[in-house]
């Protein structure tokens, strides 16, 4: 694994121990999560012990440390989006994209995830991929919308 970019990450923040999760957000940015290689460079570099590191990364719900999908789909299951349909709408995504919540598909496009609130209750059921909200979801709409992505990704027209 090439770590030049790590290197460049902790320089950028002058080795500074407080920057810590400043340098752990832009490494995850640059590899779609938190390669153990990385996080060894990172305890080398801010002379740190790794299980600190370990210990931060695994505290903040928003590190993985685990390769992530390109693009990231969030699906409220929330109360107001639970009742309105979100169970279907995961069963549907789970089917399509062969993953359970928490999974990334085997061509390490898609990562799944399911919250509990998007804060957007009124427009629920709500998606959220790559940051972008999208309401009044269906389980039709959504596939939809994964397979628009696909389609950029291949070049095709829809
Ligand atoms: S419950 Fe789904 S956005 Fe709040």
């Amino acid at each position: 694994m090439d770590l030049k970019s790590v290197d460049f990450i902790v320089d950028k923040y002058q080795e500074k121990r407080t920057a810590l999760i400043s340098i752990l957000h832009d490494v995850q940015d640059r590899y779609r999560y938190l390669p153990e290689e990385a996080l060894r460079m990172i305890a080398s570099r801010l002379r740190m012990d790794i299980n600190e590191i370990y210990g931060v990364a695994t505290f903040y719900k928003s590190f993985s440390l685990v390769p992530k999908g390109r693009h990231s789909i969030t699906l409220c299951m929330g109360t107001a989006c639970h009742v309105r349909g979100g169970p279907k709408i995961l069963r549907e995504l789970k089917s399509f994209l062969c993953i359970e919540p928490g999974q990334t598909t085997s061509d390490k496009q898609f990562s799944l995830n399911v919250v509990n609130c998007l804060g957007v209750c009124a427009i629920g059921p709500v998606m959220m991929v790559d940051q972008k909200f999208y309401g009044e979801m269906t389980p039709i709409k959504a596939r939809r919308i994964i397979e628009k992505i696909n389609n950029k990704r291949s070049g095709v027209k829809s």
